[in-house]
């Protein structure tokens, strides 16, 4: 009742709370960046503990509210809120329009991994890219972990072995990490196998919340790195068993959309590549859910750059099918598990 009463008075706070009051310094694209929510003129302990308490952690976050609904879930008063988005909006890296040049430079700093197998580089005009977001999905022992396991090797390659010279984060939501099988894949390239472990920074995730505040500590240790990849092995499997039914799937989506726009923040600064795993539906029988179809929704549709559909075929090899990618036909290709890694 009592905050009702309160919102009410507020109201002509709000107006009175005009743009111009909120002073915000000058910052370069780095310092933005770096910017946090501590960072916002006004926001002190306190208030910082209730927008990260109602799951505020950036200011991006914050800036595209309505002062009622920022004020509710952070139990602000709105005029408070109504503060904390201008300034969020005059600090936050909203992204502004290029020109067509700006962006071809852009295009032009874009790398590519090799996998090891060529035709799968070939199906990819040329490799993994940077600044996208590559989704591997199919059945359980499709090969997923393995392909991911793999990349993660070759990203410590030099850059004229098809590599990226980089060091990697690794999201292990499902403890399918496995040291053993990197140092194998690393024999397999004759590189030292203590030297690719020391470069991948690997991290259990026990639950989504978690795998989601673990990119914030990517965001975190990244600086100063030289960061050319992050996996989440697999993205959606901690999602999918936490929310469950009907009702819970707009509070999932919602909570992936930003679980992906947070991945994919990191590899815009980074020119780097993210790569995530996904499951097929698993229930033939069900009203819906395609077995063949990936689990995610369209929010995971459209944050992909590129989707890749992993299938089993006789004798051990593995079938790999382009699917959706912005400026490549679809297809398939044929690559083999081995004790080295992955081969054409
Ligand atoms: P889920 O995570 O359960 O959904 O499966 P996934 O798609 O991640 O499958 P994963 O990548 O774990 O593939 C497991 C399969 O890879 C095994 O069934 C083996 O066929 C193959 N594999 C794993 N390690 C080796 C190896 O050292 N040598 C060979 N030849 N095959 C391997
Ligand atoms: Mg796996």
């Amino acid at each position: 009742m009592a905050s009702k009463a309160k919102k009410t008075n507020t109201n002509d706070d709000v107006l009175e709370v005009t743009e111009e009051e909120v002073e915000v310094p000058v910052l370069t694209e780095e310092e933005i960046a770096e910017l946090t929510i501590e960072d916002l003129p006004g926001v002190g302990p306190a208030t910082s503990e209730k927008l990260r308490e109602a799951g505020y952690e950036d200011l991006l976050s914050i800036a595209v509210m309505t002062p009622a609904d920022l004020a509710d879930s952070a139990e602000l008063g709105e005029a408070v809120a109504n503060k904390i988005i201008n300034s969020a909006k005059k600090m936050a890296n909203i992204g502004g329009f290029l020109s067509g040049g700006a962006l071809l430079e852009r295009r032009r700093e874009v790398m590519k991994l090799q996998s090891q197998v060529e035709s799968l580089d070939a199906l990819l005009g040329g490799g993994f890219e940077t600044q996208a977001l590559v989704e591997v999905y199919g059945a359980f022992g499709s090969g997923k972990t393995q392909i991911v396991h793999q990349l993660a090797v070759n990203c410590t390659l030099p850059l004229e072995e098809g590599g990226f010279d980089g060091d990697i984060f690794y999201i292990d939501t499902e403890d399918t990490f496995r040291p053993e099988r990197i140092m194998q894949m690393a024999r397999g390239l004759d590189l030292d196998p203590d030297e690719v472990l020391k470069r991948i920074h690997v991290a259990r995730a026990y639950n989504s919340a978690h795998q989601m505040l673990l990119v914030d500590e990517i965001k975190r240790m990244s600086r100063g790195m030289n960061v050319k990849m992050i996996i989440v092995d697999s993205l959606t499997g901690h999602f999918r068993a936490e929310f469950v039914g009907r009702g819970m799937l707009a509070n999932r989506q919602q909570k992936l959309n930003r679980h992906l726009k947070d991945l994919k923040q990191i590899a815009d600064v980074n020119n780097a590549l993210v790569l995530v795993t996904n499951q097929v539906h698993s229930k033939p029988d069900a009203m819906w859910g395609d077995p063949t179809k990936p689990v995610g929704g369209h929010i995971l549709a459209h944050a992909s750059t590129f989707r890749l559909y992993l299938r089993k075929a006789k004798g051990g090899r593995r079938i790999v099918r382009l699917v959706d990618s912005p400026n490549l036909p679809e297809g398939e290709c044929v690559m083999e598990v081995t004790e080295d890694g992955l081969r054409d």
